[in-house]
C-alpha cells in the first residue's frame, strides 16, 4: 500500500449543538478541518432521524468547505437530486440501500456531485469490487451506522486497507474515508490502515481546542 501524504479531516455535525449550528460551524473554520461531514438518518435504514437538504442548503450558505453528505437513508434514488441542489459536494449512499448501485453512481456524477459509497461493519469490501472503476469516496463504516460516540470496531480497518490496495493495483484514484469511533486514542491505527480522510464527531465537538484536535487526528503532530 503506497503511503498517504496528506490526511483530511472531517468533522461530523451530527454531534454538534443543532441550535447553534452557526457556531458548530465558526468552530469548524477555526480549527482548521477540510471537510464537514453531515448525516443524513431516515429512522428507517437507521435507527435515528436527523435532518434533510433544507440544512444542508443552509449551511452551504454558511462555509466554502467540502460538504461531504453521507445519506443513510433508505430508497436513495429518491431524494440525491436535491441533496446536490443543495450543494453536497461529495454524496455517499449506502450499498446496502440501494439495488443499482452503478447506476446511481452514474446519476450522482451527472446531476454534478462527487459520487460516494459507504458500506457497514457487516458488509464485505469486496462486494464493492465491481463499483471501484465508478467512485470518487469509500466510506468505510467503523461503527453501526445510526448514532455517534460509539466504539471503533476495529476488524473493519482492514477493508480500508484492502480498498486501497486495489486502488493502487488497479490504478484507480477512489478516496477512502473511515467514520465512527476516531479520536486521539484510535486515529493513529485508522490513518495507518491507509485512509484519506478521517470522520469525528463527538471528539470533535466535546475536544477543549479543536484546532489541536485536528492536527493531532491527522497526525500533523
Ligand atoms: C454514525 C455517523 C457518524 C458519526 C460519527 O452513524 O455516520 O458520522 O457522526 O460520530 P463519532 O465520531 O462520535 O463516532
Ligand atoms: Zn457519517
Amino acid at each position: 500500500m503506497k503511503k498517504i501524504e496528506k490526511h483530511l479531516y472531517a468533522p461530523s455535525l451530527l454531534s454538534a449543538d443543532f441550535s447553534c449550528l452557526d457556531k458548530a460551524i465558526a468552530r469548524i473554520h477555526a480549527s482548521g478541518a477540510d471537510w464537514i461531514h453531515m448525516d443524513v438518518m431516515d429512522g428507517h435504514f437507521v435507527p435515528n432521524i436527523t435532518f434533510g437538504a433544507k440544512l444542508v442548503k443552509d449551511i452551504r450558505e454558511l462555509t466554502k468547505l467540502t460538504l461531504d453528505v453521507h445519506l443513510m437513508i433508505s430508497e436513495p434514488e429518491k431524494y440525491i437530486d436535491e441533496f446536490i441542489e443543495a450543494g453536497a459536494d461529495y454524496l455517499t449512499f449506502h450499498l446496502e440501500a440501494a439495488v443499482h448501485s452503478h447506476r446511481l453512481i452514474q446519476r450522482i456524477r451527472a446531476a454534478g456531485a462527487k459520487p460516494g459509497i459507504s458500506i457497514v461493519p457487516s458488509t464485505p469490501a469486496s462486494h464493492l469490487q465491481e463499483l471501484l472503476p465508478y467512485v470518487d469516496l469509500i466510506l468505510v463504516m467503523t461503527v453501526n451506522p445510526g448514532f455517534g460516540g460509539q466504539e471503533i470496531i476495529p476488524e473493519c480497518l482492514r477493508k480500508v486497507t484492502f480498498l486501497q490496495d486495489e486502488a493502487e493495483r488497479l490504478g484507480l484514484s477512489f478516496l477512502t474515508s473511515v467514520d465512527g469511533g476516531i479520536n486521539r486514542d484510535t486515529a493513529r491505527m485508522v490513518r495507518e490502515a491507509g485512509t484519506n480522510v478521517l470522520v469525528s464527531g463527538s471528539a470533535f465537538f466535546t475536544a477543549d481546542d479543536p484546532r489541536e484536535e485536528v492536527r493531532y487526528v491527522r497526525g500533523d503532530i
